[in-house]
């Protein structure tokens, strides 16, 4: 494929065309350009910062909740002050225009639905999908202020079992929920094209989800600015940012 920027977003723009579905799995790069940090790649990045098995396990909530519990409000907060940017809502309009996009996301924020998409599938859950360590109870009550820059905040209290309230996203050791999972496999299975966007590739089972695509027919192209342990297995790779490719994917497209 030409290295030209605009020869790129022709190419993938035709090839967005011509496909039946398309299914785009986004990772934590999609979100970076609105202020949300990655996990990965930068010394600002959060596994950078933080130890993920004092954060991000249930052990770890049973060790100190009130630590972990902080820490999601720090990340809530960035999330809620965040705003999507036009490779968010070039998605959306592209939804819009084609018969059939499918949208599979490791994100946990909201940053796509602000902007108007549809997503099938969180396969790793939502941060403000709140719900009961103990009882599995979901929690739709007040959040509290985020402004607290507090190192220890003690969860909210399950109403029906008094149990801590959790965040809604998959930790290490945790299972995928099973509704995102079958969608996501689903949409992966089906379609014609999968775009790969801003995604390390690193975690699975989410990290096979392009290969899956690939059996079963699909072309793959990566949409990253640096190379992942995905770029191999793509038929084409778009070295560009979210929020410069998918602007000129939508402008190129019919
Ligand atoms: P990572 O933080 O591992 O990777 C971020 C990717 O985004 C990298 O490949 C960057 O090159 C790329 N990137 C950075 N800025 C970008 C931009 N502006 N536009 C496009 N791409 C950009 O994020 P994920 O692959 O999403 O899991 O991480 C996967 C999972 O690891 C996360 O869902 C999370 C984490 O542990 C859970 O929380 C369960």
């Amino acid at each position: 494929m030409d290295t030209m920027p605009d020869a790129i977003a022709s190419a993938v723009a035709r090839r967005v065309d011509e496909a039946g579905r398309v299914c785009v799995l986004t990772g934590a790069g999609m979100s970076a350009e609105s202020g949300v940090p990655t996990f990965r790649g930068t010394q600002d990045s959060l596994w950078s910062r933080f130890d993920p098995m004092r954060l991000a396990t249930a052990d770890a909530w049973r060790a100190d909740a009130s630590l972990v519990w902080a820490w999601y409000r720090w990340r809530m907060r960035i999330v809620r002050q965040a705003q999507p940017h036009a490779g968010h809502r070039a998605l959306a309009a592209l939804a819009r225009r084609h018969p059939c996009v499918s949208l599979v996301t490791q994100n946990v924020d909201d940053l796509h639905e602000r902007a108007g998409s549809t997503v099938n599938a969180h396969v790793h859950g939502s941060l403000f999908a709140l719900r009961c360590f103990d009882c599995g109870l979901a929690y739709d009550g007040p959040l509290g202020d985020f402004l607290s820059d507090a190192q220890r905040v003690p969860p909210m209290a399950c109403p029906a079992c008094g149990g801590g309230i959790r965040p809604g996203v998959v930790w290490f050791g945790e299972a995928l929920p099973d509704d995102a999972w079958d969608a996501a496999t689903d949409a992966a299975r089906r379609c014609d094209l999968m775009l790969v966007v801003g995604t390390s590739g690193l975690v699975h089972p989410a990290a096979g989800l392009p290969a899956l695509a690939r059996r079963h027919g699909a072309t793959v192209v990566e949409i990253n600015p640096e190379p992942t342990a995905l770029s191999g297995e793509a038929d084409h790779v778009w070295r560009a940012t979210a929020a410069e490719a998918l602007p000129g994917l939508l402008a190129a497209s019919a």
